[in-house]
């Protein structure tokens, strides 16, 4: 049985004047990875703005756990493109600050772990400014699983990385995914990134934007890029992502 976890309805938002989400709905349930693939300007930033609580949309709610969401909260994780690391702290002062209060053994414990599912063990001691742009995102993305959050949105955390990075980045994703189970709504550009890692993916119109269409993916896990199951997939949702463009 599918657990609802977070759940909006008739959301809108604009500004200036100007309708960005036209009526939003959107139900997330527990442990789903969920994508939003969308034209650009559509607005899946501000739909993770409003998800997560930064932002108040002007008409419709979001219900996490039938509670309404109207402010930030560490229960709801937010990666971004560009991860803001503090850059006189190390990799290990990063993931751990957020934790802090946990208590020395507790928070060490757990941001290594975290540093370790993430790939960058004996880099610990490294800063911000001796990391690449993949190992600055994983950091980001240890540190807010280490906060345990029971929702992590991500706003496209790959687009900017080369694309051996992002591939060897989306195998990362799905292993602490399926290792820690949290809800992911994940925003992407990448069609094949959102095939690989979700359970359903999401189309967003052009501005002021609605969901046109929902995908469920099936593929057993780790998926097959190549299979043909795979490349109809991407395929039909290509060619919806170009109607919901040039609509
Ligand atoms: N705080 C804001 N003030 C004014 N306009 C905004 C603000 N946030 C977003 N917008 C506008 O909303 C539209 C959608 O933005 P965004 O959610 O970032 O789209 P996407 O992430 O899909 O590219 C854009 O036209 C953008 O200029
Ligand atoms: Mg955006």
């Amino acid at each position: 049985m599918e657990q609802e976890l977070i759940r909006c309805s008739g959301l809108s938002k604009s500004f200036a004047g100007k309708p960005v989400l036209g009526d939003i709905s959107v139900t997330l349930n527990e442990s789903e990875f969920v994508s939003v693939l969308g034209p650009g300007k559509c607005g899946k930033t501000t739909l993770i703005k409003l998800l997560s609580g930064l932002e108040m949309p002007d008409t419709g709610e979001v219900l996490m756990r039938g509670e309404k969401v109207t402010a930030p909260s560490p229960e709801r994780g937010v990666v971004y493109q560009n991860t803001m690391l503090f850059n006189w702290l190390s990799v290990l002062g990063n993931v751990r600050y957020p934790i802090k209060k946990l208590g020395r053994q507790e928070s060490l414990a757990r941001a290594k772990k975290y540093i370790d599912l993430m790939g960058l063990s004996g880099f610990e001691k490294a800063y911000p400014s001796q990391l690449s742009g993949g190992m600055k995102q994983r950091c980001g993305i240890a540190r807010i699983y280490a906060m345990r959050p029971q929702i992590i949105f991500m706003d496209e955390p790959f687009s900017q990385l080369d694309a051996q990075t992002r591939y060897l980045m989306q195998l990362e994703l799905e292993k602490i995914y399926l290792g820690e189970g949290q809800t992911v709504l994940f925003v992407s550009n990448n069609i094949e990134e959102a095939v690989y890692l979700s359970d359903r993916i999401l189309v967003m119109s052009a501005q002021p934007s609605h969901i046109i269409r929902e995908f469920r993916v099936s593929l057993p896990r780790p998926r097959d890029y190549m299979s043909s199951e795979f490349v109809a997939l991407r395929a039909e949702i290509e060619s919806c992502l170009s109607e919901a463009e040039n609509e």
